[in-house]
């Protein structure tokens, strides 16, 4: 029985680092997660292209950020931090919604940081 108990511990370890070695940015499992989280979630409200007319963001003020706005700027590190945190974090509306299931995702959260700043033209 102790055997047992203390052989349990000797393997938790390794099933910990099995999960931490998780698939980087970059990979196409993530990719194709990050593109489910922009096709069911943040299109709704900023469009299929980023420009901000999703048809639930049409009745908020101030609308969602148009990606495509030249004059749009934001630093990598806000826009993570409002993907995972809602725009309240930052002092934005609270209309954006936070994404805690995405704050033990940071390679779905990059993918996603892409994706929002490849729409600027
Ligand atoms: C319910 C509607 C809604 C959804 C869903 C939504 N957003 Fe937003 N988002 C907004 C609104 C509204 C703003 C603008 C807030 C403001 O200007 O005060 C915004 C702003 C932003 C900004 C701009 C931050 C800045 O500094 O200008 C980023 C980046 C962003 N959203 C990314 C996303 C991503 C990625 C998703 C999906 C995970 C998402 N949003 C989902 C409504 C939404």
């Amino acid at each position: 029985m102790k055997k047992a108990f203390f052989s349990l511990f000797a393997v938790l370890p390794f099933l910990g680092a099995c999960d931490d070695a998780k698939a980087p940015a970059g990979n196409p499992e993530v990719v194709a997660e990050a593109q489910k989280v922009w096709d069911t979630k943040c299109s709704t409200c900023h469009g299929k292209d980023g420009k901000g007319d999703g048809e639930a963001g049409k009745v908020l003020q101030p609308p969602p950020r148009n990606f495509q706005n030249s004059s749009w700027q934001a630093d990598d590190a806000r826009i993570r931090k409002v993907i995972v945190e809602g725009g309240a974090a930052v002092g934005l509306s609270a209309n954006m919604a936070p994404n805690p299931e995405l704050k033990d995702k940071p390679e779905v959260v990059e993918e996603l940081l892409k994706k929002v700043k490849s729409f600027k033209p």
